[in-house]
């Protein structure tokens, strides 16, 4: 494991509220850099909004507000948003600061004079939506856009081109090299198949017909590229090219950090193919990562404003709490495929994993402590078989959770956890404190009650990164002090004898599903 880590999410489009498939990034996200925290690596965690480009400009006109009046509402909703669903975000990068521009436009200037930008004429087939231009192949008889499916129009304008042949082989190389580069790893064959095999033609990185974007320098008439402008966030949020390159020293530059873009299927070829090659361009260090995620739909439908069937976070987090919210997208959907939201799945997923997994082991094992032991953890003594595999499982977690998580393999590493819960679950099943108690077998009692709340503690620990309120919850009903809270005790076996335990009110109250099916469907709009 490198010492240093840098996450980033895509930096979202200010162009109508968050949504749950914008929210499910960024939690992502957020898991993974409060995991590597918890591992003691020093972590910075990017995320931001992508304000330039036609259909913001567009979105503005339409609404009788300048284009940055219109960003700055929305990139404050973001904001607040992420506050709202803890997001441990150490920066929010917005493309219209000053930090932000000025490093483009040197970009743009460096590229140009290594001969790796020119310029020339543009003519194809231009989504606006998407902000793309498409070729004959991809738009197909129709002259559909390929990502969208919305019609295209032919296009013409004089526009800078990027030089991607120049850089195909080296990025072959580093895909070859590097099975990792492309995560999951049947996303590569994707990338090869459809952009890379048929031919990559020149990026065309400026624009002419409108204006709301970063200028080029050298030739004010053209507007850089949203995509270059975008992408360069990445380096310009850690002040690359500025007074201060601390940062970007640290978390770039560094080959013992790693580095990690979090990206949707929608927008991997930008981050695997073109990004890549403008940082070689710029004499750069490439990612080491760029892990791209499925996407989440309502009910096998995709979400869209227009069909009025998307779901926003915060009405789920006011009525679920934040961590049922967190919890639900990073169990529910193995991370990398395709998912589907549903009211249904979401109250079931709650309720075998939360109130009737984790809650009710902790209901039953703080109850227990606090009718045979007086609310204080017993000490241990000698364990039986039960009590030995137990605390084996518990290591066994330990291990794979670790493996899983560095490997971003997230909703697999927290199944680890819930599976050690379920067997705590069973290990109450198969002990039967109550008999002991009765028999008076206070030591056989004791082993069993220490062990369920170590195994609490632990998992406790291992789900943190999601569960950040009950977390806190938990270990104050369990009186674990704040430094063996952390991950550097998790292999001690069974550290809190004597601490006083509180029996509090259920973590996670079990939900009626057709109730909540109803809730969510009422507000999906
Ligand atoms: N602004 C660009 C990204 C530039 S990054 C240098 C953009 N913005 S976006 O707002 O349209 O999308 C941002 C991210 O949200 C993308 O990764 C996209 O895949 C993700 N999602 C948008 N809808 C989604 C779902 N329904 N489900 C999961 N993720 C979704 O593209």
């Amino acid at each position: 494991m490198k010492n240093k880590f840098y996450i980033t999410t895509p930096i979202y489009y200010p162009s109508a509220d968050a949504h749950i498939g914008h929210a499910y990034c960024t939690v992502m996200c957020d898991i993974l850099a409060r995991y590597k925290r918890l591992r003691g690596v020093e972590t910075y965690f990017l995320t931001g909004t992508d304000e330039h480009g036609e259909k913001i400009q567009k979105k503005a006109l339409e609404k009788g507000v300048t284009p940055q009046q219109y960003v700055d509402e929305i990139a404050a909703k973001f904001q607040a948003l992420w506050k709202a669903m803890r997001i441990s975000n150490d920066d929010f990068i917005r493309t219209t600061q000053e930090r932000h521009i000025k490093v483009v436009q040197d970009v743009f200037s460096k590229l140009y004079k290594n001969d790796d930008i020119y310029l020339g004429q543009y003519e194809g087939w231009y989504c606006t939506p998407c902000e793309s231009f498409w070729t004959d192949t991809q738009v197909g008889e129709e002259h559909l856009c390929p990502d969208c499916h919305r019609p295209v129009h032919r296009a013409s304008e004089e526009s800078y081109f990027f030089k991607t042949q120049k850089y195909l082989p080296a990025l072959l190389k580093i895909m070859d090299e590097n099975p990792k580069f492309i995560l999951p790893i049947n996303r590569k064959n994707e990338m090869m198949n459809t952009f890379i095999k048929p031919g990559l033609e020149d990026l065309c990185v400026s624009r002419t017909s409108f204006d709301w974007g970063i200028q080029i320098r050298e030739n004010p008439r053209h507007i850089i590229y949203v995509w270059m402008d975008a992408l360069t966030n990445y380096i310009s949020a850690l002040g690359y090219d500025s007074d201060d390159e601390s940062k970007f020293k640290k978390f770039w530059q560094d080959p013992d950090c790693e580095i990690v873009h979090v990206v949707g299927a929608d927008i991997s070829r930008f981050h695997v193919i073109y990004w890549p090659m403008f940082l070689m361009g710029l004499g750069l260090r490439t990612p080491d990562r760029v892990f791209v995620h499925g996407l989440l739909d309502l009910n096998g439908e995709k979400m869209s404003k227009s069909r009025g069937n998307v779901v926003s976070p915060l009405p789920l987090i006011e009525r679920y709490g934040v961590d049922a919210v967190r919890w639900f997208l990073a169990r529910e959907f193995a991370f990398g495929s395709d998912g589907r939201f549903s009211p249904e799945l979401f109250a079931e997923r709650t309720n075998v994993d939360l109130a009737n997994n984790y809650g009710n082991l902790i209901n039953r094992t703080t109850s227990m402590i606090s009718k045979y032991f007086e609310g204080k953890i017993p000490a241990l003594s000698k364990l039986s078989e039960k009590d030995e595999a137990m605390k084996e499982l518990t290591e066994k977690t330990i291990k794979s959770y670790e493996l899983l998580m560095d490997d971003l393999k997230v909703s697999e590493g927290l199944t680890a956890v819930t599976d050690l819960l379920n067997a705590a679950n069973k290990y109450i099943e198969e002990t039967q404190p109550w008999v002991l108690s009765k028999e008076g077998k206070v030591e056989e009692l004791g082993n069993v009650m220490a062990i369920l709340a170590n195994t609490i503690i632990v998992a406790t620990k291992l789900l943190s990164p999601v569960l950040v309120e009950s977390a806190e919850k938990v270990y104050a009903l369990f009186g674990v002090k704040k430094e063996l809270q952390g991950y550097d005790s998790i292999h001690e076996f069974c550290p809190f004898s004597g601490n006083e335990v509180s029996k509090g009110q259920p973590l996670f109250p079990r939900l009626d599903v057709a109730v909540e099916t109803e809730f969510i469907n009422s507000i999906s709009k």
